[in-house]
C-alpha cells in the first residue's frame, strides 16, 4: 500500500504532476467537485494544528469526500495506551485513507505499516512534514516559474525544524541549488542532514549567524519560528526565541522578486509590517497547501484501487 511518509517518497516527476494537478484543480475546480464522493479521510492529530489538519480536511470536501477525526491525544484511546500500530489498524476499518500528525518521529511510518489504507504523514516529530514541502514546493513554482537555479535562505529553528529538513530535502533534487543557512550555533542544520543530504549530493551552502549578510544573493528566504514544544529547557527557548525578526528595514538589500516564505504558525519572526510587502508568500503557502494535498489524496486514493 502506497503512503508519503517522506518527501522523497515521491519522485521528482510525481511532484511535478501532483503540481500539475494542483495548478489544474485552482484553474477548474468544478471539475473535482464529486470525484471522493462516498470516500472518507481520516485526520489523527496528536500534536496541535491548525493548517494542516484543517487544510487536509477542507481538501476532502472539495473533492466531495467525507472526514472523521482525533484532533488531540486526549481525544482518543492513545490516552489510555493503545499504540499508534493498533490506531493504524483500527482507523483502516473506518476509512480510506489516514493522514496523520505525531509528536514522536518516525511514528507515521509505524502507521503506515500497521495500515491497509494509504497513510499520510502530516508531521513527525522533528523528523519530517512532507506536505508542507508540497505546499513549498507550488509556492516556489508558481512565485519563481522554476524549480531550479535558484539561491535558497534558510532561517531560525534549522535543528528541530521539520519543514526545513523535508524542503532541504525537496530542493536538492533539482539542478542547480544552493542554500543559506542562517542560524543561531545552537539551533544549526543536524549534521546528518548536511552529512547526508547536502555532502552526498554536493549541494553549496553556506552558514551564517546574520540574517542580512546574504541579503542580496537569495531568491528565497524561508524563515522558521523557533520550536517551543521540542525544547527540553524553557530557559534555552527563551534565549533563542527573538534571534531573528524580519523587518522592512532587513530587506533592504533584498531582490526585488525576493520570495520571502514562512509554513507557519509566525510568532514574531515576520514583522506584520511585512505582510503587505508584494514580496510576503506565506497566506499563498497556505492555500497552496490545500490544492497540493487534494492533489495527493486523489493520486494515493486511484493508486489503491479506491477511486
Ligand atoms: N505549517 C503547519 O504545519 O502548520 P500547523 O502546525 O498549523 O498545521
Amino acid at each position: 500500500m502506497r503512503s508519503v511518509i517522506d518527501i522523497v517518497d515521491l519522485s521528482v516527476e510525481e511532484l511535478r504532476e501532483l503540481m500539475q494537478t494542483a495548478c489544474d484543480i485552482i484553474e477548474h475546480p468544478e471539475r473535482y467537485r464529486e470525484v471522493c464522493r462516498h470516500k472518507k479521510l481520516a485526520t489523527l492529530f496528536f500534536e496541535p494544528s491548525t493548517r494542516t489538519r484543517l487544510s487536509f480536511e477542507a481538501a476532502m470536501y472539495e473533492l466531495g469526500g467525507n472526514v472523521i477525526s482525533v484532533s488531540s491525544a486526549g481525544a482518543s484511546s492513545a490516552a489510555k495506551g493503545e499504540s499508534v500500530a493498533d490506531t493504524a489498524k483500527t482507523v483502516s476499518c473506518y476509512a480510506d485513507i489516514i493522514a496523520m500528525r505525531h509528536p514522536k518521529e518516525g511514528a507515521a511510518l509505524v502507521a503506515s505499516r500497521a495500515a491497509t489504507i494509504p497513510v499520510i504523514n502530516a508531521g513527525d516529530g522533528g523528523h519530517n512534514h512532507p506536505t508542507q514541502t508540497l505546499a513549498d514546493l507550488l509556492t516556489i513554482y508558481r512565485e519563481k516559474g522554476r524549480m531550479d537555479h535558484l539561491t535558497i535562505g534558510l532561517c531560525g529553528d534549522l535543528k528541530f525544524g521539520r519543514t526545513v529538513h523535508s524542503l532541504i530535502n525537496a530542493m536538492s533534487r533539482y539542478e542547480d541549488i544552493r542554500f543559506v543557512l542562517i542560524s543561531p550555533e545552537e539551533l544549526k542544520l543536524p549534521s546528518y542532514v548536511k552529512k547526508d543530504l547536502l555532502g552526498r549530493r554536493r549541494i553549496p551552502y553556506w552558514q551564517t549567524t546574520a540574517l542580512e549578510e546574504f541579503m542580496p544573493e537569495l531568491d528565497i528566504l524561508y524563515m522558521t519560528r523557533v520550536q517551543r514544544e521540542r525544547f527540553f529547557n524553557e530557559e534555552d527557548y527563551l534565549r533563542l526565541k527573538d534571534s531573528y525578526i524580519l523587518t522592512p528595514q532587513k530587506l533592504k538589500t533584498a531582490k526585488e522578486d525576493l520570495a520571502i516564505m514562512h509554513p507557519l504558525p509566525r510568532v514574531n519572526e515576520i514583522s506584520i509590517a511585512i505582510d503587505d510587502d508584494p514580496r510576503a508568500c506565506y497566506f499563498k503557502q497556505v492555500a497552496n497547501g490545500k490544492y497540493m494535498r487534494m492533489a495527493l489524496i486523489l493520486k494515493l486514493l486511484k493508486e489503491a484501487g479506491t477511486l
